[in-house]
């Protein structure tokens, strides 16, 4: 096995940037030339960091939370920031317990894990179910829609409000600049915009804190302002990075994981036919969507003492992006990685993360994505994609999604859901 570290990276070193729009044209392939090629790449981009794309690679790094830091360090008054999970560190922004290290992570974990746990979130189907109905009605008889505005973008944000317990009809407002800040280049002007976007959110999270501590309700916002992390309330800064983790979580992922399982069962007739056919295909077919599409394709860690993994040394203070949509393309661990195999099991993904930080919401995102998908194949089950209308976010360096999804279908009947 070929060993380099930076020092000797020129064995290896590539030009690599996530955040732009040809990456986002050919991550497929960039992935598997790095893979076959440079597997533990050096790019000098960004203060320079290591491009991690074997799937073992990935998790041996996932896996080792005591040398690899999540930690982000932000400095307010300046503005900036260094470590978190994001290559460069963006803004002032910090994401918990995604940006956060133990002894901080295990506390809030052990605060929140329950209300994402697989019980909790078979409890919330009824009501994702109810939503879908209704967003479908809204659409069924005229013939067309865009899936993305109309359902896969509505359903995740709504149902992440009911969880919050914010205002239903507030889904926009909260979601938008989300999905705006998460397809804007880094490199573009507008990015400092989006982010600016987020305040709307931060208002409402601090204003809706307010009144459940004067008047208590049976919903996760009560709980950020009551609750207690190892016997102390919780900061208001605790409270907006954990709000902003879980919605950035709650609102844009599910939207690209089933925008683009729409596309492809659009793409695939018989494919699709087979999933209405047999609808217990679901569980797998979702996976495999995770998988494939990985639609959070990268995130990185930071060395806190000089480490070793299987072989490969990194440095104490190097960064390392782990490319879990490179990894869910390895061979070594998936027969005939470029296909979709909507019945593919076993299928040990990383699309949700590895380690202590695999993704909380998980059991949430699965649910959502079948409760959309199996509408769609109930009530619009002859859907057709207007490819010249498809359009993709400019930059997948956060999640790998999409703006506009323009369909058409027969039209057919409202069943009469409401959204309440
Ligand atoms: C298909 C949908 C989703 C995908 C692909 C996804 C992917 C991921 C990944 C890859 C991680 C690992 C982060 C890391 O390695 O640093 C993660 C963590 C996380 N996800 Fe998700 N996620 C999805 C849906 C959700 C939803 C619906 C929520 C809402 C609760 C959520 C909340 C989180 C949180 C809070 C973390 C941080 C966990 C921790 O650090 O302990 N995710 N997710």
């Amino acid at each position: 096995m070929t060993e380099f570290s930076s020092k000797d990276a020129k064995a290896c070193p590539v030009h690599f940037d996530h955040h732009t729009v040809d990456h986002t044209k050919q991550w497929p392939e960039t992935y598997r030339k790095l893979r076959e090629e440079c597997p533990r790449a050096w790019t000098d981009n960004y203060d320079g960091f290591w491009v991690a794309t074997r799937l073992s690679d990935i998790v041996g790094v996932a896996q080792q939370s005591d040398a690899f830091s999540a930690h982000k360090e932000v400095d307010f008054e300046n503005g900036t920031s260094t470590g978190g999970v994001t290559i460069p560190p963006a803004g002032t922004t910090r994401g918990i317990p995604n940006e956060a290290d133990n002894p901080e992570w295990e506390g809030i974990r052990r605060f929140i894990n329950r209300r994402f746990a697989p019980r909790a979130i078979e409890e919330r189907r009824a009501k994702a179910k109810q939503f879908t109905a209704a967003l479908v009605d809204m659409v069924i008889e005229t013939g067309e829609c865009d899936f993305v505005d109309d359902l896969t973008s509505a359903l995740p944000a709504l149902v992440t409000m009911e969880i919050f317990g914010f205002p239903l009809d507030e889904w926009r407002k909260f979601a938008d600049p989300f999905h705006t800040m998460v397809f804007t280049p880094i490199h573009d002007p507008a990015f400092a915009e989006t982010v600016r976007g987020l305040d709307y959110f931060r208002e409402r999270v601090d204003e809706e804190i307010a009144k459940r501590r004067i008047e208590p309700k049976d919903d996760f916002l009560t709980l950020l302002a009551t609750g207690e992390i190892n016997g102390e309330p919780l900061t208001w800064q605790q409270i907006r990075d954990l709000s902003f983790n879980i919605l950035a979580g709650g609102v844009d992922t599910t939207t690209a994981l089933a925008s683009n399982a729409l596309i492809w069962l659009g793409r695939n007739p018989g494919e699709r036919q087979r999933l209405i056919d047999d609808p217990d295909l679901m569980p797998f077919a979702c996976e495999e969507f995770i998988r494939f599409y990985s639609p959070i394709g990268a995130l990185s860690r930071t060395a806190i003492k000089d480490t070793e993994v299987d072989g490969w040394t990194i440095r104490k203070g190097e960064r390392v992006l782990m490319a879990y949509a490179g990894g869910n393309r390895d061979p070594e661990a998936f027969e005939d990685p470029e296909q979709v195999k909507i019945d593919r099991f076993p299928n040990k993904h990383v699309g949700f993360g590895a380690g202590m930080h695999r993704c909380l919401g998980s059991f949430l995102a699965r649910m959502m994505f079948q409760e959309m998908i199996g509408e769609v194949l109930r009530r619009l089950p002859d859907y057709t994609i207007d490819e010249d209308g498809l359009r993709q976010y400019p930059s997948i360096s956060g999640v790998n999604g999409w703006i506009s999804i323009p369909a058409h279908f027969t039209p057919g009947a409202k069943v009469g859901a409401v959204i309440e």
